[in-house]
């Protein structure tokens, strides 16, 4: 039961660090903020765009919407722009019969972004203040939901972007959601990692049935409020990254809006949830600091370890939380559950994100990842980031794509080219930025000829400024 006092006092905290929060954030110096600028400038309209122009073949097996999500804030304010904040955008490209017929972007109507286009809000069900949803757009029960951490309900959008209603999932969600639930292609089942930026003693196992329902929603005990992006499970385990970057109130207090910060005192953890299991069964596992927004895959080794593959950086917003203070490489983590030790080898030391892997092989052993280059400098404008990467982890063997000097890709998903496709047996659809040209490529690779120019490309007339995640939603399931 809530205790009233305690809600009331709350309130009151919460009302006094919001001012507290908001008179500083306009004593922020006004810099020109790097998210925003060149390659990050946002769209400033929605388009419909119709019989785009196709170089090369279409895959005939591609039938189907690739669509993908970002922030593109309305009214950017330059003094308090994050990279991970701002209202979102689904960008999206059908491809039926072997031609592309149509391109639509459409922002997520919250309430702060419609006030700022002057249309009407999205309709259906809110979770707090804060309804902005920006992070990624993933089929869950046949439609796809446009998805955010650690706040917003998700949002499902109509096959064509043009209606959209915040929908939790049907009503079944009782709390935040994740950008990465990852889908178990053996169940059906969804799992996800959640947390709350308002909750910092647990975080949330949650699944979702593969009919777009919550069926599961358990709490897992933490400290600190930390920052969980992604997550995994295996054929046992579901597995928690309780990872040194947590809630901040100095943050909040001086005026960011991005609340998340390097902690040096929270211990940096690997938690194995038996699937089933509740918060007393986390086996936790103890691992030298760092941070990992994203995970390829994980999966057990026999009825041995755990593996887990990620790309992991030395820390993360240790400085004013605005962007990366170092480079990720990817890694192998090796997590036994007997012994609690996390051996953590370095697989490309290369700078790189976004891993993707052929998505039938989640939670088993899987011999691909797909990874997009970062550049090694860590300049904001991407100058450098033409490559992609194919790992083959068997061998060892790493293969490159290179768009090209003034081209930079965005992440990459693996399509099957059919039911029964061995795991590269298919393609690789992501959005590429022609910088030269101020526009963008759809470009689709063929995953087994990998360093080959791509087999197709459908070309948009304007950049599409680099964006999160994105997903190939065949226009029917294949048959089982
Ligand atoms: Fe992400």
């Amino acid at each position: 039961m809530p205790n009233p006092l305690r809600s009331a006092l709350r309130a009151v905290v919460e009302n006094g660090v919001q001012l507290v929060s908001a008179f500083n954030r306009r004593r922020l110096p006004r810099t020109d903020q790097p998210f925003l600028v060149g390659i990050h400038a946002p769209m400033r309209a929605e388009l419909t765009l119709e019989n785009l122009p196709v170089t090369g073949s279409i895959p005939p097996g591609l039938h189907g919407r690739y669509l993908r999500m970002g922030a593109n804030p309305v009214d950017p304010d330059p003094a308090a722009r994050h990279w991970f904040l701002g209202d979102g955008m689904v960008h999206g490209v059908a491809i039926e019969n072997g031609t592309a017929p149509w391109y639509r972007n459409r922002w997520i109507r919250s309430r702060l972004a419609a006030s700022a286009l002057g249309r009407p809000a999205a309709p259906g069900p809110r979770r707090g203040r804060n309804d902005t949803v920006n992070t990624n757009v993933v089929e869950i029960g046949g439609r796809p939901f446009a998805l955010v951490e650690a706040g917003s309900f998700p949002v499902e959008l109509s096959a064509d972007l043009e209606q959209q209603r915040y929908n939790p999932f049907d009503g079944t969600l009782g709390g935040s959601f994740t950008g990465h639930p990852h889908r178990d292609p053996l169940t059906g089942e969804h799992h996800a990692v959640a947390y709350d930026g308002n909750v910092w003693d647990a975080v949330r196992h949650v699944v979702v049935s593969d009919a777009g329902r919550v069926v599961r929603d358990v709490p897992v005990a933490v400290e600190h409020g930390p920052c969980i992006h992604d997550c995994a499970f295996t054929a046992r385990f579901a597995v928690v990254l309780d990872l040194p970057v947590t809630f901040s109130m100095r943050a909040v207090l001086a005026g960011h809006e991005f609340p998340f910060r390097w902690n040096p005192s929270h211990r940096a953890r690997v938690g194995l949830l038996p699937r089933r299991g509740e918060d007393a069964d986390v086996i936790w596992c103890e691992v030298e600091p760092c941070f990992v927004f994203h995970v390829a895959n994980a999966f057990d080794d026999g009825d041995g370890p755990v593996v887990l593959d990620v790309v992991a950086y030395p820390t993360m917003f240790a400085t004013d939380g605005s962007g990366l203070d170092a480079l990720g490489r990817l890694e192998r983590w090796t997590i036994d559950p007997t012994t609690r030790r996390v051996d953590r080898r370095v697989l490309d030391a290369t700078p790189q994100e976004f891993p993707r892997i052929d998505e039938r092989r989640f939670g088993r052993r899987h011999r691909y990842a797909y990874t997009v280059a970062v550049p090694p400098d860590g300049n904001t404008q991407l100058r450098g980031a033409s490559r992609l990467y194919k790992h083959d982890l068997e061998t060892g063997h790493r293969a490159v794509h290179e768009f090209g000097d003034d081209r930079v890709p965005g992440e990459f998903v693996f399509v099957p080219a059919h039911g029964e496709a061995g795991e590269d047996e298919g393609w690789l659809l992501g959005l590429v930025i022609d910088t030269a040209n101020d526009s963008t490529e759809l470009a689709i690779l063929d995953a087994r000829r990998f360093e080959a120019a791509p087999v197709a490309t459908i070309r948009l007339p304007h950049r599409i400024p680099p964006g999160f995640h994105g997903n190939w939603f065949p226009a029917a399931r294949p048959e089982p």
